[in-house]
């Protein structure tokens, strides 16, 4: 990419031979030391596990720093995107590089109403899941199974790329609604032309034959904002695995639906929901003991963490929790509900934000501490909750994939490893063997 330069050389001494790497830096500062010839010229590979010091790519989609809590994407402040786009013009720049103008976004909108609907015979796969299955298992299933009704994508996806990715966002929240609609034995409801993509989808969730759903603005553009915070976070777990499935030539529908499945972790995006559940834990226990909570998430012989907690790139708060934070309180003002959940959520917070355990390995709320309890305000159920992110990372997945695609540096992703298992040894025979 033509913006990243070579600044200077870093030396690598090993084995009495001294080597001289490229260090490159980007736009934003960041300087990383070239090592694509570094097997090559030294015999070494570098090890690091969870890539947590490895740059993967070069990206022009999305800027974080995750020391002073900045996310940019195409250079536009996150705070400023929430405040003034919608989740359909945030989708357009990951995808497009610019925001759309009129025209562009009429179009984008037009293709979204066209591409809402399902194959009639997709409909049928939901009946075959169980009543008790993970919404998120059944999204990853219809995402992949995409792929055996619009089988043309496979071939040249940059042809037509506002039909690939209007497709694809418009469906997955179609099966999303129809996903809820399965869970609770209701009959589903299409989308509609005169509703706009928000509206669409919540329409789809709560209409019923006997309640009709009326948009409420307020809800519509909380919902907006929430899909927008989740649009796209860089070099993610879920985007990870969307790149690298899509790097061996998968297709686009087959390389989503992994990452669906990614998100689905409760280290990724199944926190959100874990955190609903946590809360609950401690206001169904009855003793609001946030102390105790405390003490568990700090202590090493517990698997427990303070879910919506810690961020492998923020060492600061979270920007996209505190707009979520801000979110919520509207939420739940405009509709005059009084959740006990946010008021643990807050304290919980601020008992782990002036405990040493949480300052000293800088761990803040990240962004899904306070999304779900906007959800709920909702009525979305807690295990759609990792849906709902899914819906909103998925303009970021396919940016990355199509970036990845078509970019000069595209290669299979295939890490090495350092073997240390036994080394050669003889098999005794089957009849050797006691
Ligand atoms: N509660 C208690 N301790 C924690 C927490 C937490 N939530 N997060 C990190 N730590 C501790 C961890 O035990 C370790 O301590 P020590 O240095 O003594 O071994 C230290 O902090 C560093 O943690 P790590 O697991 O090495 O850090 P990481 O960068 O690999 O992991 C994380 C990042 C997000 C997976 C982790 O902070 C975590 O598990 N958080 C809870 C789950 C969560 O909220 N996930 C959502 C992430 S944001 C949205 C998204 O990406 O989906």
């Amino acid at each position: 990419m033509s913006y990243t330069k070579e600044i200077c050389k870093a030396k690598l001494e090993v084995h009495g031979k001294t080597y001289e790497l490229p260090v490159y830096e980007g736009t934003e500062g960041e300087q990383a030391i070239d090592i694509r010839n570094l097997r090559a010229q030294t015999g070494l590979i570098t090890y690091d596990p969870g890539f947590a010091n490895t740059g993967s790519c070069i990206s022009n989609i999305t800027f974080i720093d995750g020391e002073k809590g900045i996310l940019r994407h195409r250079g536009y402040d996150i705070v400023d995107l929430a405040e003034n786009c919608t989740f359909l013009d945030v989708s357009y720049l990951l995808v497009h590089g610019f925001l759309p103008n009129r025209d562009e976004r009429a179009n984008f909108s037009e293709l979204m109403n066209q591409h809402s609907m399902l194959h009639e015979d997709m409909r049928r796969f939901y009946n075959l899941f169980p009543d008790h299955a993970h919404p998120m298992a059944m999204l990853s299933a219809m995402v992949v199974s995409l792929s055996t009704f619009y089988p043309e994508l496979e071939t040249n996806p940059n042809e037509a790329i506002d039909i690939t990715v209007t497709r694809l966002l418009s469906k997955l929240r179609t099966i999303a609604a129809f996903t809820y609609k399965k869970m609770r034995g209701e009959p589903i409801v299409y989308p509609r032309p005169d509703f706009s993509y928000c509206e669409n989808f919540l329409n789809m969730m709560f209409q019923t034959p006997v309640n009709k759903y009326v948009p409420d603005p307020v809800i519509t553009r909380a919902l907006n904002q929430l899909l927008v915070l989740h649009a796209d976070h860089e070099q993610n777990c879920s985007s990870a695995v969307v790149k690298s499935v899509g790097s061996s030539e998968a297709n686009l529908y087959a390389s989503i639906s992994a990452g669906v499945s990614a998100l689905w972790g409760a280290r990724h995006g199944g926190a959100n929901q874990q955190v609903i559940e946590m809360l609950e834990m401690i206001h169904n226990e009855g003793k609001h003991d946030i102390q105790a909570v405390i003490e568990r998430a700090k202590d090493k012989n517990d698997s427990f963490r303070l879910m919506g907690f810690g961020h492998r790139v923020y060492k600061t708060y979270d920007p996209r929790a505190r707009v979520a934070k801000e979110i919520c309180r509207q939420v739940l003002d405009h509709l005059g509900k009084k959740d006990e959940l946010l008021g643990i959520a807050q304290e919980l917070e601020e008992a782990a934000l002036a405990d040493p355990y949480f300052q000293q390995r800088n761990l803040y709320p990240n962004v899904d501490f306070y999304t779900g309890l906007t959800y709920r305000a909702i009525g979305i159920p807690t295990n759609m909750f990792t849906v709902m992110f899914a819906i909103g990372r998925l303009p970021g997945w396919i940016a990355q994939w199509l970036e990845m695609r078509s970019g000069s540096e595209y290669k299979i992703y295939r890490p090495r490893q350092i073997y240390n298992g036994p080394t050669q040894r003889d098999v005794i025979s089957n009849w050797d063997r006691s």
